[in-house]
């Protein structure tokens, strides 16, 4: 996402976001009485969530919310452009958070050997089956929040278990499975405010639909949703990504494993929602 101040005067200020393709951005109720926050849609697509209410903005199409009253979640359909124009300052303070939550993701990526593009592509691919499952505003946040920085505990994990080469000892693994925890807490914590959203999606990110996951066992609906979207979708990544130890599996095969574990270790709704999609990764 990219965000340019285009003028502000006594505290209104007009923004331009840019977003690409299922970029997500969240509007929470505003402490600010009588605030005033609109959108116009400049090029592209924007649905707007609110609650389980879904509406499609295009390009020329404008709205307002006066003063925002529930969480609203609005997503790119495209590559889209919107302009934001808000009743208070907040350009500056939301700028440097924008960039640190951009530093973060990359720098948690480059810890576990990953790329940027890896943690940004897992969360790309959660919030099209999120949408596809028709979660909520709240839902949507949490997924995109919780998908971009659901390994983030790792950067607790010592490096000669998180980069060994083969198969970790029962030992080993028994510390790399507390990253769901140490995730769940430095979400929580109270320097990083807008992770909290996300912060389950984190702690439960590789429990299992029959209960053989980690950290708790939980089974079934006791899943966090979104936790179980991005369970299919981080499997998913692992299996088509080069990694030390394994050829990665072709799309196809990748697609026919998730299908075989359908109601076993992946939630139903959530493959039939992935199989939708799939096509469009
Ligand atoms: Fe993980």
């Amino acid at each position: 996402m990219t965000i340019t101040l285009l003028g502000s005067h006594d505290g209104v200020e007009l923004i331009r976001h840019e977003l690409k393709r299922y970029g997500l951005m969240g509007f929470y109720p505003s402490s600010v009485p009588n605030a005033f926050e609109g959108i116009i849609v400049l090029r592209g697509e924007l649905q707007v969530t609110c609650a389980r209410q879904s509406t499609v903005l295009s390009a020329g199409s404008a709205m307002s919310m006066s003063p925002v009253q529930e969480v609203v979640c609005v997503i790119a359909k495209e590559n889209t452009d919107f302009l934001y124009v808000t009743s208070f300052s907040l350009y500056s303070w939301y700028k440097d958070w924008v960039e640190r939550f951009h530093q973060m993701a990359s720098d948690i990526a480059q810890k576990d050997g990953y790329t940027a593009s890896h943690c940004e592509r897992i969360r790309k691919y959660s919030v099209m089956i999120g949408c596809e499952l028709g979660l909520s505003a709240y839902e949507l946040i949490s997924l995109s929040c919780g998908a971009l920085f659901h390994d983030i505990g790792k950067v607790k994990i010592p490096d000669e278990i998180l980069r060994k080469p083969g198969r970790l000892t029962p030992e080993e693994f028994d510390i790399m499975k507390m990253h769901t925890i140490y995730g769940r807490d430095l979400m929580n914590s109270p320097e990083h405010p807008f992770l909290h959203v996300g912060s389950t999606v984190a702690e439960q990110h590789h429990e299992r639909y029959d209960g053989s996951g980690y950290p708790y066992g939980l089974k079934g609906d006791e899943i966090y949703l979104p936790a179980a979207i991005v369970a299919v979708v981080d499997s998913y990544d692992a299996m088509t990504s080069e990694r030390p130890y394994q050829r990665p599996k072709s799309k196809r095969e990748a697609i026919e494993e998730i299908q075989s574990l359908r109601g076993k270790l992946y939630d139903p709704r959530v493959v039939d929602a992935f199989l939708k999609v799939v096509d469009k990764f």
